[in-house]
């Protein structure tokens, strides 16, 4: 790291051994045409919480893992649903050799430890979940654990809380806007989009062994026209990078482009004969 930081963590103290494995590490190069990492880091610095809002695929996960490896810090995750519940953040009891044991949920664990607490798809979280967080987003920085012997967990100085989402007019299937008083305790909110032609194919240079410059280019044109089609309506999903990897990695296999496009790509973006028809002729007039 070139910068001074106040939470980079280069001799990984102080952490138990089950955190130290959550450090990321071997992360693959992330493409920041956005200088979204050192947006990120900056923020981290300021002990900013930020919510990161992108289409499925955009890098969000991959980026945060990016910084995590740089900082040495452990990502802490919840992946919301409606049916996280205040237990599967905040802890439970659990019977232990016919005794009750409480067990830290993962936010006072990365409270208390002083790591990134990333919530993935938050805005899916239950009031009663986004409840418990504001008090640790907000200047209290501190989680009172009723249902712990009213323990109360200060934060420590380097934990860091992000959260992530999908935006809310792309129309996703159950995605709805942060309650206000959720919003506000994000001091920062960076929008990431799908990455520029060039850019997503360093990324498929960079993650496959396809080399063909034409093929790749018609890839991402594909790519670039089922995303414009889910803007539309007409398919159910956007083609993401994650699986133009996955497409690039079949052809440079030897399979036909054709043939690998419907297990990579034709089933991930449709749900319905008709969209199905019109992603298949389009890629076959495209690939050429
Ligand atoms: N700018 C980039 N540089 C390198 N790889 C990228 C970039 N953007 C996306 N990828 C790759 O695309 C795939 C999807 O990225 P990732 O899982 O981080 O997306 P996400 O935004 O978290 O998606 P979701 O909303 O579905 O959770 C990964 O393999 C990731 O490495
Ligand atoms: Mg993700």
């Amino acid at each position: 790291m070139k910068r001074k930081s106040k939470i980079a963590n280069p001799d990984m103290t102080n952490f138990p051994d089950y955190l130290k494995k959550l450090i990321p590490q071997g992360v693959p190069r992330y493409f920041d045409e956005g200088n979204y990492i050192n947006s990120i880091l900056d923020a981290l610095e300021e002990n900013h919480n930020i919510l990161i809002v992108g289409p499925t695929g955009t890098g969000k996960t991959h980026i945060i893992r990016n910084i995590a490896q740089l900082l040495k810090l452990p990502v802490l995750e919840v992946s919301f649903t409606l049916g996280t519940d205040v237990t599967d953040i905040v802890g439970r009891y659990e019977l232990k050799q016919n005794k009750t044991e409480w067990i830290y949920g993962p936010l006072p664990s990365a409270m208390m430890y002083g790591t990134i607490f990333y919530a993935d798809e938050i805005n899916m979280a239950r009031p009663d979940v986004v409840s418990r967080l504001h008090p640790c987003l907000d200047d209290r920085r501190s989680l009172m654990v009723s249902e712990h012997e009213e323990e109360l967990i200060e934060a420590h100085h380097r934990f860091r809380f992000i959260g992530a989402m999908n935006p809310v007019e792309l129309g996703y299937a159950g995605t709805r806007p942060l309650s206000p008083a959720l919003k506000r305790r994000f001091e920062e909110i960076i929008y990431i989009d799908y990455p520029k032609k060039e850019t997503e194919l360093n990324i498929l240079k960079n993650r496959t062994k396809l080399r063909d410059e034409k093929t790749l280019s018609n890839m991402i044109e594909v790519a670039r026209k089922i995303r414009r089609y889910h803007k539309e309506g007409l398919v159910s999903s956007p083609a993401t990078p994650g699986n133009l990897i996955a497409w690039a990695a079949l052809i440079a296999r030897g399979n036909s482009p054709i043939d690998s496009m419907e297990k990579t790509i034709l089933h991930q973006t449709c749900d319905s004969e008709d969209s199905r028809k019109l992603v298949s002729d389009m890629v076959v007039q495209t690939m050429g």
